[in-house]
């Protein structure tokens, strides 16, 4: 890097100062803690009733708040230097384009309890071993093509699915997942695993488990078998199917091919799952903005995308990014010393981002047409790590929401959404009820 373009990025870094001790806790114990609690990367249902109606995201806002009306800045460095939270567009950016190498995303609790289901994943990865697994699910994923080449394909899985859905008079949770998991079995391993429920429940045992972060250890034997399934659909890729790329993608010893099919499978089935049902709910709590998204129908189109954008941003699924320095590094004119945990608490940033209008609500418009990155919503990531899924994330969301709402009226009924104003700080998907009707 020049001179130049180093003192650029340096400025543009706000400053990160010290908290106090009292700030500190109180961050932890309303942004950090309750993260943890609703569950690192599979939502317990539990937990987040008992979130929502402690309103726990609001708390976690205010917290953060104080901490920056008092310090400004980009961010601070809380507990003594152990850990650093970030909100400025320039601090996190620098973060971000240097995530898996001097902001490492292995360590950590959501890291530890990764391992138990899936050690060599890409996202628990970090210099060499995360350039090689990235460039082979970036080829998978077709990450850079404007069209994922099985397109045609999954938009067909898509609509024998919602044609088999049975609903109405009212839509659940249980039913809308069932939808995604036969979609994801069908996309990941193509039509023959469209009832291999084993599979799936395999890997959500490991996932609870995980995330419980006790008797996290050794293998189990539920691992093994959830191995010994997914090599044997790879040993023999259906046409079609995500699998059936994994030969041509760029692969070598480090790669580790079937542990990174586990993270496709949940973030399609359960975060994609309960961000298209978070938008759905978006939808039929505005009938304007209903009327102006049915006029994209059949296909859904730009708008449809920009809500599915704006579910996502406002009720983050990732509520919390976080990374480790790999070695002593400068951020913000503050030293962080190697293994420092660096915070950007996506609930926070998403709604409280200084500068930009009507955080709280539901603004499609934001993601239409060419806009710059903002580094501060990050519910796809941002950077060097962004979700390599992105382009299948915004292909199968829009394709399940239009098709859905061809086939059928929604009316929510709980829990209730302004049309147009201000969203709720927390959207429980597990609650999330509607009344159906055929169009
Ligand atoms: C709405 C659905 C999804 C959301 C909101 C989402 C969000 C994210 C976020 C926030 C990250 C960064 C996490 C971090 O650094 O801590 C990420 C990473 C990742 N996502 Fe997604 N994702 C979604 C769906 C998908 C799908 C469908 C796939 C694959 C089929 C996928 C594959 C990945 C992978 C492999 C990474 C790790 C990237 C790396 O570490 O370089 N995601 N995703």
């Amino acid at each position: 890097m020049s001179t130049a373009t180093e003192a650029r990025s340096e400025a543009a870094v706000g400053r990160l100062h010290d908290a106090s001790l009292g700030e500190s806790l109180k961050f932890v114990a309303t942004g950090l803690l309750p993260s943890l609690a609703r569950g690192l990367f599979k939502p317990r249902r539990g937990a987040m009733k008992r979130l929502t109606a402690l309103d726990m995201d609001t708390r976690a806002i205010r917290a953060l708040s104080e901490i920056r009306d008092k310090h400004g800045g980009d961010g601070a460095r809380l507990l003594g230097g152990r850990l650093a939270v970030l909100w400025g567009a320039g601090a996190i950016r620098e973060v971000l384009d240097n995530s898996a190498t001097d902001y490492a995303s292995d360590g950590g609790a959501k890291a530890k309890g990764m391992c138990h289901f899936q050690p060599d994943a890409l996202t628990v990865s970090r210099g060499a071993d995360w350039r090689d697994r990235r460039a082979f699910n970036e080829s998978v994923l077709a990450y850079s093509e404007r069209v994922h080449p099985l397109a045609d394909r999954f938009l067909s899985v898509v609509e024998d699915e919602v044609a088999r859905l049975r609903i109405g008079p009212v839509l659940e949770w249980d039913a809308f997942e069932g939808l995604w998991d036969h979609i994801t079995l069908r996309v990941v391993f193509g039509d023959h695993a469209r009832g291999d429920q084993e599979l799936t429940g395999l890997l959500a045992k490991l996932m609870n488990q995980g995330q419980r972060l006790v008797g996290v250890g050794e293998p189990t034997d539920d691992y093994y078998e959830l191995y010994g399934k997914i090599e044997r659909y790879l040993a023999d890729p259906q046409e079609g199917s995500l699998l059936s790329l994994v030969r041509e993608a760029p692969q070598s010893d480090r790669t580790r091919v079937a542990h990174q099919v586990p993270h496709w499978m949940f973030a399609m089935r359960d975060t994609l799952g309960a961000n298209a049902y978070r938008a759905l709910a978006v939808i039929a709590a505005d009938p304007s903005l209903c009327a102006r998204v049915r006029e994209e129908l059949p296909e859904g189109g730009e708008l449809l995308e920009g809500v599915l954008h704006e579910a996502m941003r406002l009720w983050p699924t990732t509520p919390l990014l976080a990374r480790e320095t790999t070695r002593d590094l400068e951020l913000g004119g503050a030293r962080l010393a190697e293994g420092t945990q660096v915070m950007m608490l996506n609930v926070f940033n998403h709604r409280r981002p200084e500068g930009i209008d009507d955080a709280d609500r539901v603004v499609p418009e934001r993601w239409m047409g060419d806009n710059p990155t903002e580094y501060r919503f990050n519910h796809l990531s941002n950077g060097t790590q962004d979700c390599p899924g992105g382009p299948l994330v915004l292909l199968l969301g829009r394709a399940v929401l239009a098709r859905m709402l061809s086939e059928w009226s929604f009316k929510l009924v709980e829990p209730s959404l302004p049309a147009g104003g201000d969203q709720p700080t927390m959207l429980d998907f597990f609650a999330i009820r509607f009344e159906v009707e055929p169009r």
